[in-house]
């Protein structure tokens, strides 16, 4: 059935001035072009929800590229087009795009022939998506402007907190949206239907995961990886048995407690001012890896091929925490500063929260950040620039000489710029035969 309701002001209050503006724009285009718009999918979910959406995605009854066209012409922005699928992008900037579909079928006039596009339903574009409550819709266009088409009852399910597919064979048809199943029930402290469950629990049985890509894997594992309830759904991975398709070879159990811990440590770590995140997922696969063995670890890093960089990192945090955990845990007087420092060095930064996960209480979790802190603080004054100015050309050198003013530093035997700089010239004095001298 087709619900008659309007949400235009839960749209209004829900969405910025600037989209709630653009939609109201395309609406119009659109009607002039004779074509029907609706918004459709994740947006309408979450204006539903009281949320902020920033994904829109459009679909037009008629030709979305025409539509896409005449928009980029009334905004003065661009658009990307994919004519073999009816599909384009404007492009607003590069927060906001705004993709446009054309709702079709595709059918077979008889076996052989080329699948022809024929604009056509609303209904059969939505009848495609993954859950009931992804596969609303909202009428743009001028007087309709506002009211919900909602075929499958999305909205009951979103009243009731159910993840539910559209027809039995969703899993099947695309095994991803199982991550997406378990990503949207723990995300909104959902349920997932029982029917659904069961045909998840069928479809992960037959291994349906086992023909999808890793590619594709690791961009749905890289959304669950940044978001706010990631180790909930790394939890119901494996409770769900998916686990051993998307990280075989590690044991979820060894991890558990460091995971579910970690969003709360990367908290800290963000409060503390250590670390501007800029891979959002890397602290999680880090920690999850940092259990396995070295061979496990560096496979699945190349089954989503994860960079050099990347990779390093997990390993290095991998060989290295449990050295550091335990200098850590040394009283003061028993391990230097330069020491712990140096051991700290071999750590990267993305491995910070696991390391304060394993920490575990929260006055040996402080005295990690007394130790941050106070190595921070011990960074010499001077830098490369200093040595260039004595004459010498960049290289090895530099690294090496920086690196044992800073452990001078930490040990306390130099605490000002006068003895910095002594203590760097006497220092290349001795190794003036390695370094070359302009
Ligand atoms: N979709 C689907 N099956 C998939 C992926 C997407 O049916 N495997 C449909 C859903 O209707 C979804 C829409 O495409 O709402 C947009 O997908 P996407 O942007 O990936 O997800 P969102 O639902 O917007 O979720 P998120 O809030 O995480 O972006």
């Amino acid at each position: 059935h087709i619900s008659r309701r309007n949400i235009s002001w839960i749209m209004r209050r829900n969405l910025s001035a600037h989209v709630w503006g653009i939609l109201k724009e395309a609406g119009k285009i659109a009607y002039g072009l004779g074509f029907k718009l609706y918004a459709a999918g994740g947006m309408i979910r979450d204006v539903m929800l009281g949320q902020n959406s920033i994904d829109i995605d459009l679909v037009v009854e008629g030709d979305g590229i025409k539509l896409a066209t005449a928009m980029s012409e009334a905004f003065q922005v661009k658009i990307r087009k994919y004519q073999q699928f009816g599909t384009a992008q404007v492009i607003f900037s590069e927060d906001l795009t705004i993709d446009i579909a054309t709702a079709r079928v595709e059918f077979y006039a008889y076996p052989a022939a080329l699948p022809q596009v024929e604009s056509s339903s609303l209904h059969q574009d939505l009848y495609r998506r993954d859950f009931t409550i992804n596969a609303m819709a909202v009428c743009l266009n001028d007087k309709k402007f506002g009211s919900i088409v909602d075929f499958f009852d999305g909205r009951d399910d979103l009243d009731q907190g159910l993840i539910r597919i559209l027809h039995n064979l969703s899993f099947i048809e695309d095994p991803i949206r199982i991550l997406r199943a378990i990503r949207f029930e723990q995300r909104y402290g959902f349920e997932i239907e029982k029917q659904t469950l069961n045909f998840l629990k069928e479809a992960v049985r037959q291994e349906v995961l086992a023909k999808v890509t890793p590619e594709r894997i690791w961009e749905e594992l890289k959304h669950i990886l940044v978001e706010k309830e990631a180790s909930r759904m790394l939890r119901r991975l494996e409770e769900l048995k998916v686990w051993p398709f998307i990280f075989p070879g590690v044991n979820y159990w060894e991890v558990d407690p460091v995971l579910r811990d970690l969003a709360g440590s990367v908290d800290l770590i963000k409060e503390w001012g250590f670390w501007v995140p800029t891979e959002k997922w890397l602290p999680y696969l880090i920690a999850l890896l940092h259990w396995s063995n070295p061979e496990t670890a560096r496979q699945i890093c190349e089954r989503y091929h994860l960079s050099k960089r990347q990779t390093e990192k997990a390993l290095a945090a991998l060989y290295g925490w449990r050295e550091t955990v335990a200098m850590i845990w040394k009283s003061p007087e028993d391990v230097k500063l330069s020491q712990l420092a140096k051991q700290l060095m071999t750590m990267p930064r993305e491995s910070y929260p696991m390391l304060l996960a394993i920490l575990e209480e929260d006055w040996i979790k402080d005295r990690f950040r007394q130790l941050l802190n106070t190595i921070m603080d011990s960074k010499p004054s001077i830098n490369g620039k200093y040595i260039k100015s004595l004459g010498y050309r960049p290289g090895p050198v530099f690294k090496e000489t920086l690196e044992a003013l800073w452990q001078e530093r930490l040990d306390g035997n130099i605490v000002n710029e006068a003895e910095e700089k002594d203590f760097v010239r006497k220092y290349l004095a001795r190794l003036t035969e390695g370094a070359v001298k302009c």
